[in-house]
């Protein structure tokens, strides 16, 4: 493999020293989905892959799937509460529109009064959120993170709407990230984007100013998640190729030199287009959504919890992670991975 190039001039690198996951208990089968919409089993994996999906209890928040998935990376990176100085959450299903989830879950940790804020890129959001503490470890002045991608979406599903509530389910992943021991470890460098352009091919229409909670705006189910499947499925497959390849090129590596990507786990068949346009088998990503379905902002670090767990990640592995999601949002990170 040709030597990695750094993100930075900086003379040291971030890495993700853990990975911590929480899956609610309760497993949703397409089976049981037959009781709500009209729908099938085939119908569902044949056209995303998705078989069952968890789904939170009423009384288990955002906060309190991030803060388990969070403990676990601790617990795994062998550092106490008291450790960390900076906490960031991305998530679409806060537990309130304010204060930040992250709030809430420094307050459960037990953490110092440390910066804690919430990154609303939807699906792209813990790419974003590796970003930017990436960036703030490297300014010297904070020295270990924790990302933490929660999401409890069965919240805001129409469970009348077939075309949507199949999809998606809730979980928790959480990353530690430290300064690398050495230069050449870790996280080699990301590429984000957006366009608003296309913010109403899926969005969530009420709640905010645009639509202030009102009696019209709950009969008109306004307050759960809108999306046009097809156009989504259109530009996903197109942005996450796009900034795949641009990632690649800038820094020099073949597609045949990823030992695994981690894409965001939306749809099967999204995912089986990127591997041909990108030249990389299929063998070579690393799936869940099959037993999690769509767990947005939560789905790249639980697929690495999984993946970690089954002993498919080797310290060395070159790892290119992608992500797309509302705004529209897309993101790809490379990293040579490294825990501990
Ligand atoms: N069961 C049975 N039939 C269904 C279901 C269902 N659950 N849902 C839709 N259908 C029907 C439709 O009504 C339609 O019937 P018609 O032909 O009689 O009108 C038919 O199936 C085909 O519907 P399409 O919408 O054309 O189905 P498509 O093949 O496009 O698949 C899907 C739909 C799975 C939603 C696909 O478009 C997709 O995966 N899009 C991307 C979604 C995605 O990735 N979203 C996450 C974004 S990440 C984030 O930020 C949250």
């Amino acid at each position: 493999m040709s030597a990695l190039i750094h993100s930075s001039s900086h003379d040291c690198s971030v890495f993700i020293r853990s990975i911590g996951v929480y899956k609610p208990h309760k497993k949703l089968t397409n089976n049981d989905l037959k009781k709500l919409v009209d729908t099938s089993d085939e119908w569902i994996v044949s056209r995303t892959g998705i078989k069952e999906r968890r789904v939170a209890d009423r009384a288990e928040l955002t906060s309190h799937m991030g803060t388990k998935a969070a403990l676990q990376a601790l617990e795994r990176a062998k550092l106490s509460p008291k450790d960390i100085d900076l906490l960031i959450v991305a998530t679409l299903t806060p537990d309130m529109p304010f204060p930040a989830t992250a709030c809430f879950i420094q307050h459960q940790l037990g953490l110092r009064t440390i910066p804690a804020f919430d990154i609303q890129a939807a699906c792209s959001g813990f790419l974003y959120g590796i970003e930017v503490a990436s960036k703030m470890l490297l300014s010297g002045d904070y020295q270990n993170a924790l990302v933490i991608g929660a999401e409890k979406i069965s919240s805001i599903l129409d469970w009348e709407d077939r075309s949507t509530c199949i999809l998606f389910g809730d979980g928790a992943g959480a990353a530690v990230l430290s300064k690398a021991p050495q230069k050449n470890q870790g996280i080699i460098g990301s590429i984000l984007g957006a366009d608003g352009a296309y913010a109403e091919i899926l969005h969530l229409p009420a709640g905010g100013t645009a639509c202030p909670p009102s009696i019209e705006s709950l009969n008109k189910r306004l307050h759960f998640l809108k999306m046009n499947g097809k156009e989504v499925f259109k530009k996903a497959v197109n942005c996450t190729y796009q900034v795949s390849a641009e990632l690649l090129e800038k820094y020099n590596i073949h597609p045949s030199q990823v030992t695994h990507v981690v894409p965001h786990q939306a749809n099967i068949r999204i995912i089986e287009v990127i591997s041909k346009r990108l030249q990389i088998p299929m063998n070579r990503f690393l799936t869940n959504l099959e037993s999690m379905g769509n767990t947005s902002a939560a789905s790249i670090p639980i697929a690495l919890a999984d993946a970690l767990e089954e002993g498919k990640l080797k310290n060395g592995d070159l790892l290119l992670l992608i992500a797309f999601g509302a705004g529209l949002t897309w993101a790809a990170t490379l990293l040579k991975w490294h825990s501990i």
